[in-house]
C-alpha cells in the first residue's frame, strides 16, 4: 500500500490520496508527504476511512492546535472537538446544525481569526444530493485583470454577520444582542498571503460586505464580481459524498459551499473537526499584483 496523491483536477486544485491507513494513524513521513500535499493542492480527498471520533480529533492535532465551534450545543456529546453538520436527530432532538455551510464562504471569515483548516468526515449521506463545492481563490486571485489587482491591493474587506445574518440564515432567529457583541464586524486583507507558501489568495465570501476606501455600493458591486470570478466553473472542484470519505481543505486559499437535498427523505451526518488560525497576512501591493 503506497502513497499516492493523484490530483482531482486539470489545474491540480484538489487531490485524492490513496495507499494510507484508514484510521489515520500516520507516521511521521506519510504525515508530512500528506501535510506538504494539503499546502500543494488547498483540498485533499480521502477515501474509505474507517476513523473513530477521537481518530479524527487526533489526525487534525497534527496539522494544528484545534478550535472548538461555540455555542457548543452541536458538538459531539464528549468529543466537543467535533463539529456535526447536518439533519440527523437522535429522540427527536438535532444532533448537529441544519444547512450550515449553505453559500460560499472559507469556515471563520466573520472573525477576526479564521479558521485555518476544517477536515469534515461523512458519517451518513443522501443518495443523491449534499455534494460540497469547493473553489480555488488562488486561481481566482491569478484570474483577475491586473488593473483589478492593483485597484485591491493592500486594500481590506469589511466581513459582518451583523448585517448578513438574516440574508444567510433565514431560518434561524435574529442575533442577539450577546451574539452581536460576541461576533463584531472585523475587516481582512482581499489579497491573502498564505503563512506557509507565501501564496496569494482572493480572500473574500459571504459574509464580506464593503471595501476599504470605497464607497458601499462600488465595494458592495466589486465583492460580487469578484465572488463570481472565484465561482467560475474552471476553479471549482465538486465533492459527492459517499460514507467513509473525508475532506480536508484550507480556508486561506479555497472558499466551499454545501448544496442542498431532501431532508424530509434522507438524513445527512457529517462530523468536522476545525483548526485554529492566525490572524490573516496581507500580501504586499508588488506581491499581490504580481501574483
Ligand atoms: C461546512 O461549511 O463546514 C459544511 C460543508 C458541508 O456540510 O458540506
Amino acid at each position: 500500500m503506497a502513497l499516492a496523491i493523484t490530483p482531482l483536477t486539470p489545474s491540480g486544485f484538489g487531490a485524492e490520496v490513496t495507499g494510507i491507513d484508514p484510521t489515520l494513524q500516520l507516521d511521521e513521513e506519510t504525515f508530512r508527504a500528506v501535510e506538504q500535499a494539503w499546502h500543494d493542492h488547498a483540498v485533499l480527498v480521502f477515501r474509505d476511512l474507517a476513523m473513530t471520533p477521537e481518530q479524527q480529533i487526533a489526525f487534525t492535532r497534527r496539522l494544528g492546535p484545534l478550535h472548538i465551534m461555540v455555542p457548543l450545543q452541536y458538538n459531539l456529546d464528549g468529543h466537543p472537538e467535533i463539529f456535526v453538520v447536518g439533519n440527523a436527530e437522535e429522540g427527536g432532538k438535532a444532533v448537529g446544525m441544519r444547512r450550515a455551510g449553505m453559500g460560499f464562504h472559507s469556515d471563520g471569515e466573520d472573525k477576526a481569526i479564521p479558521n485555518a483548516g476544517s477536515f469534515l468526515a461523512a458519517v451518513q449521506v443522501p443518495p443523491e444530493g449534499g455534494d460540497t463545492i469547493f473553489a480555488d481563490t488562488r486561481a481566482a486571485w491569478h484570474a483577475l485583470p491586473r488593473e483589478t489587482k492593483a485597484r485591491l491591493a493592500g486594500r481590506r474587506a469589511r466581513f459582518s454577520r451583523i448585517t448578513l445574518h438574516h440574508v444567510h440564515y433565514p431560518h434561524l432567529p435574529a442575533l442577539t444582542d450577546e451574539q452581536k457583541r460576541d461576533r463584531p464586524d472585523v475587516w481582512h486583507p482581499i489579497a491573502r498571503l498564505h503563512p506557509r507558501n507565501s501564496r496569494v489568495a482572493l480572500y473574500i465570501g459571504r459574509w464580506a460586505v464593503e471595501i476599504e476606501g470605497m464607497a458601499e455600493a462600488e465595494g458592495t458591486a466589486l465583492i460580487a464580481e469578484l465572488c463570481d470570478v472565484a465561482h467560475r466553473p474552471e476553479f471549482l472542484y465538486r465533492h459527492s459524498w459517499r460514507p467513509g470519505d473525508a475532506v480536508l481543505w484550507d480556508n486561506r486559499c479555497t472558499q466551499h459551499c454545501a448544496t442542498s437535498f431532501d431532508e424530509e427523505r434522507y438524513t445527512r451526518r457529517m462530523h468536522r473537526t476545525t483548526l485554529e488560525g492566525e490572524a490573516p497576512v496581507l500580501a504586499s501591493v508588488a506581491a499581490a499584483v504580481a501574483a
